[in-house]
């Protein structure tokens, strides 16, 4: 029998790197799911049963239940049981969560609303921003006080592994009352595998938040021992690698800041809610960003010591920037920050990101590793790439090597 888009079980508001891989696995397991985007090319794209984002395993899935009617994907949203919101949730310049998708989003379902249905949000998302939603949606159609179900589902999926972490992961599940958190245990049980942990609302928009500001305040505790160590004449990395033979420590590594539109971003939604409480949040979030200020000002330094000595500027070769090891993403990325600043203050710089194919990048020329650190005087290595591990450094000339990363053994 061929679906009936008039009546989705699903409407999955927003298509991007949750929405549409949430839409395939809930397609997959047998609901009906209307996708909708703003981006009329997003929703050409996917109703070709192709994708717009690099994911493994997606376009196959999106093809196929595109091709048997089980996804389809539509500029406006219609009439449905279940209605999820997976729309992006920046953080404004005064470091707050800016809501302005999530609403509109939510304006978009609210003529379609009938009693019963149940309304889940996914976006990441201060805490009671479900309970201001639900409002929004009672004073636009009060006719539906108390006969919608409400709830809040965090995604804590990692890129490049978001079917296979989408299916097994546990979630936590708040609802605004009993019985919203039971309606979307239910629906969330026939396709997740993992464990559902029922909570309410507020706690459920807040694990999301802690789950992020604990890995930041984390790795603010290694970037402030690297800035200890480096005054002390201490290697960091040593420093790390004996304390953490303490059966019950374990610091992780120290980097050139703190990148990607996660936990670069969300611990700023409770910073701005909880400016007098969340001291040690913000706190982190402030070291790990000197971090990234504190790298450009060592490899200034060194590059004018250089040209103290040499009496001409040195060729800088930034090794790495994506947001971590071994991917594309520059979301947020603090070595991207670093080769950007140092190009626009005038500095000779070679960037370097083996997970690029591309040949330019915001006004930097894009090498080859090889080729960068042949011809570089410095050599500044930002992300610990694989493809670094083992590179040999020419031995033809004094380099000098500044690895923020450990991406050297
Ligand atoms: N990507 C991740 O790994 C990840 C992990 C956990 C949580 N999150 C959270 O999930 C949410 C979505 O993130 P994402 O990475 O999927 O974002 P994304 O930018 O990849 O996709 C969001 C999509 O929503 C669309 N959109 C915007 N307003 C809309 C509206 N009113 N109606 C319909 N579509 C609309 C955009 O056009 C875009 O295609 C964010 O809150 C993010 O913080 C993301």
């Amino acid at each position: 029998m061929k679906p009936d888009y008039n009546r989705p079980n699903v409407v999955m508001m927003g298509l991007g790197y949750i929405g549409l891989p949430t839409a395939a696995l809930m397609a997959s397991r047998g609901y009906h799911v209307l996708g909708v985007d703003i981006n009329p090319e997003v929703v050409n794209t996917i109703n070709r049963g192709e994708i717009h984002i690099v994911e493994p395993d997606l376009e196959g899935l999106v093809k196929k239940m595109t091709e048997e009617g089980r996804l389809k994907a539509a500029t406006e949203p219609a009439s449905s049981e279940v209605f999820m919101i997976a729309v992006p949730t920046p953080v404004t310049d005064q470091k707050a969560a800016d809501l302005k998708y999530v609403e509109s989003a939510t304006r978009m379902i609210i003529p379609h609303l009938q009693a019963g249905n149940l309304v889940i949000i996914e976006s990441t998302s201060p805490v009671g921003t479900t309970e201001k939603m639900l409002t929004l949606i009672e004073a636009e159609r009060p006719e539906l006080k108390g006969k919608i179900h409400m709830a809040y589902c965090p995604e804590r999926v990692l890129p490049g592994k978001i079917l296979y972490e989408l299916t097994h992961n546990s979630r936590a599940i708040g609802g605004i009352d009993e019985i919203s958190t039971q309606k979307a245990m239910n629906f969330y049980a026939r396709f997740v595998d993992g464990e559902l942990y029922p909570t309410n609302a507020r706690t459920a928009e807040m694990v999301k938040l802690v789950e992020n500001a604990s890995r930041d305040v984390q790795i603010a505790f290694a970037n402030e021992l690297s800035l200890i160590a480096d005054k002390a004449g201490i290697d960091v990395w040593e420093l790390i690698e004996l304390a953490n033979k303490h059966p019950r420590v374990n610091i992780l590594r120290p980097g050139t800041g703190v990148g990607g539109h996660c936990i670069a971003v969300d611990p700023w939604f409770i910073v701005s809610d909880f400016s007098d409480e969340a001291r040690l949040i913000k706190t982190a979030r402030e070291v790990n960003t000197y971090k990234t200020l504190w790298v450009i000002e060592k490899i200034k330094n060194t590059a004018r010591a250089f040209e103290n000595l040499n009496g001409k500027k040195p060729t800088i070769a930034a090794m790495g920037l994506a947001f971590k090891p071994d991917i594309d993403d520059l979301r947020e990325s603090p070595s991207l920050f670093i080769a950007e600043y140092l190009h626009n203050e005038g500095h000779d710089i070679l960037a370097v990101e083996p997970n690029l194919k591309q040949q330019s990048l915001d006004g930097l020329s894009l090498y080859d590793y090889k080729n960068a650190i042949e011809q570089a005087d410095i050599i500044a290595f930002l992300v610990a790439h694989k493809e670094f591990k083992n590179l040999k450094i020419p031995r033809d000339r004094n380099r000098i090597i500044l690895d923020f990363v450990k991406a050297l053994p």
